[in-house]
């Protein structure tokens, strides 16, 4: 076993490593919230699950641990303007971020970007603690299929994919 890496290293590798921008978003009562994110992942098939990391610090978190639900929006290129507002860019936190982009609701009125590529309906059904994040395991129980070009994260910038 070596000594492990120290955080600026952590950063610098993470940060080559591509991510598809999604915005992850809850309920907290007659509030939302919600946070840019890239740790989303496939789970199972079996049941249908996939896996979000927030961080403790977050309002989402809280939100999405009291009701033990969440909705993952895939976000299309023209959307990172609201990829810098709900990763805390424009100093605009909570219910507020939610002024700009078409906000919808699901069947469980939790919102879901009307504009998103892929909306995901998740319930959660396992808690994970990790360092400073929580993970998060969500039965998908609601897809919601939309239209454009997925938004990519890497060294610090937002990319249009594109095939080769
Ligand atoms: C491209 C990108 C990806 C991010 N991915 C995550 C993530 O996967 N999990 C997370 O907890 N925060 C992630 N963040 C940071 C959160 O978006 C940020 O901490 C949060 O929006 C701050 O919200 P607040 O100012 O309302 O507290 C990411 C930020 C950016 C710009």
């Amino acid at each position: 076993m070596g000594m492990g890496i120290d955080h600026a290293t952590f950063r610098a590798a993470m940060a080559r490593f591509p991510g598809a921008v999604t915005i992850i978003t809850a309920r907290h009562g007659a509030e939302r919230r919600g946070i840019t994110a890239t740790a989303v992942c496939s789970v199972s098939a079996e049941p249908p699950s996939l896996l979000v990391c927030v961080n403790r610090k977050t309002g989402t978190c809280a939100a999405i641990r009291e009701h033990r639900a969440f909705n993952v929006s895939l976000l299309t290129d023209p959307a990172s303007p609201l990829a810098l507002r709900f990763a805390g860019a424009d100093g605009v936190t909570g219910e507020d971020k939610f002024a700009e982009g078409d906000w919808i609701e699901d069947a469980r009125g939790l919102p879901l970007l009307a504009e998103a590529l892929i909306g995901f309906s998740c319930d959660v059904t396992e808690t994970m603690e990790a360092g400073s994040h929580t993970v998060f395991i969500g039965e998908i129980m609601d897809v919601r299929l939309g239209e454009g070009a997925p938004l990519v994260y890497e060294q610090s910038r937002f990319h249009r994919l594109e095939p080769l």
